[in-house]
């Protein structure tokens, strides 16, 4: 983790506080290299809480959220990886079937003075977009191996990983990245965006991309959103297909997807209206600058490809 990151988070079990007393994490450092904290821990002046710094990685979760981070399966597998890492960078490779699904997503955003915020970052490719538009970007995952991949991107510079090409078969695939990516400026945690280790008010700008169907309760997951964004002017990128799951949340706590109930109708038009009415879990409010959807598509394996249409907002305030 980056020093300059490290003087900023907060601890994750503490989030009831006022924000008065929202008290920042004391870092011990054990190994560095040049400006990246390679070994070290946190701890919460207040509660006493650790939380841990292993190869470069910060995982600065609630207690509650470990068994979450140590699951190797779905986002934390390797095939997982491999998908994500061709679903973000497809345009690096020269790839015939790449997708530009996540610059599409960065030209919404408007330049800005101050941070950005990609919660559910993945392998990072928006957050690396961020970069080029904010003074600094900070991309959390709940996924220890999709931080630890863009974590390499991020040190590497360069693109450099195995494709699946079917079961255990891989490629070796890498390509160069768009020059415009300002590495020095963006890092990567272990967070989760239900509990954010940020200071309240904090970013300028935060992104929910294709994250709000898959946390078990997506109305807190946009509450914590909107707490470490700015109060006066911030900018929020939101994007998600609705594809509900009540594997992952029950559907008392979908925000779409119902005939019944405070959220009966579709997840858009909800958001839209929870954005615009500022009484809510978006106050102040926002106003909608725009609305659209973006074809997006993740590469399973040779012949597998999940195809995907997320609808995305860009909301204003101040
Ligand atoms: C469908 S993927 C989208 C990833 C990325 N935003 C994109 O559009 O490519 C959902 C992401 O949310 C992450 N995630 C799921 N639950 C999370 C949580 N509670 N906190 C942070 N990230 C979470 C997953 O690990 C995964 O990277």
């Amino acid at each position: 983790m980056k020093k300059w990151l490290s003087e900023e988070l907060i601890c994750p079990e503490c989030l009831n506080r006022n924000a008065d007393e929202e008290i920042r994490l004391t870092v011990e450092i054990r190994q560095e290299i040049d400006d990246d904290i390679t070994e070290g821990s946190l701890t919460c002046p207040l509660c006493g809480s650790g939380y841990h710094i292993n190869d470069g990685i910060a995982v600065v979760v609630p207690e509650k959220s470990l068994p979450i981070i140590r699951n190797m399966t779905g986002y934390g597998s390797f095939s997982m990886s491999s998908s994500y890492l061709w679903s973000h960078y497809s345009e690096f490779l020269n790839d015939p079937d790449q997708t530009d699904a996540y610059k599409r997503w960065a030209e919404a955003l408007t330049p800005c003075k101050g941070w950005a915020l990609d919660i559910g970052c993945a392998v990072g490719r928006l957050t690396l977009e961020m970069t080029k538009s904010h003074d600094r970007a900070v991309g959390i995952d709940t996924s220890l191996s999709f931080i630890r991949a863009a974590r390499k991107v991020m040190h590497q510079r360069m693109l450099e990983f195995d494709l699946i090409l079917e079961g255990e078969i891989t490629e070796r695939r890498s390509g160069h990245l768009d020059t415009a990516f300002r590495f020095e400026n963006a890092d990567f945690i272990v967070a989760d965006a239900m509990a954010l280790p940020f200071r309240t008010d904090r970013f300028a700008t935060a992104s929910s991309v294709n994250i709000l169907e898959k946390v078990p309760d997506p109305s807190l997951h946009l509450s914590e959103a909107n707490r470490v964004m700015d109060k006066q002017k911030a900018c929020f990128l939101f994007s998600d297909p609705f594809s509900w799951d009540e594997t992952v949340s029950h559907p008392d706590l979908w925000l779409g997807g119902r005939n019944k109930g405070p959220f009966k109708g579709f997840g858009m038009d909800n958001i839209s209206r929870m954005l615009q009415e500022g009484d809510g879990i978006f106050s102040p409010p926002f106003s909608i600058q725009e609305t659209g959807a973006i074809q997006w598509k993740i590469r399973k394996t040779g012949n597998l490809w999940e195809h995907i249409t997320s609808q995305f907002l860009i909301a204003k305030r101040g």
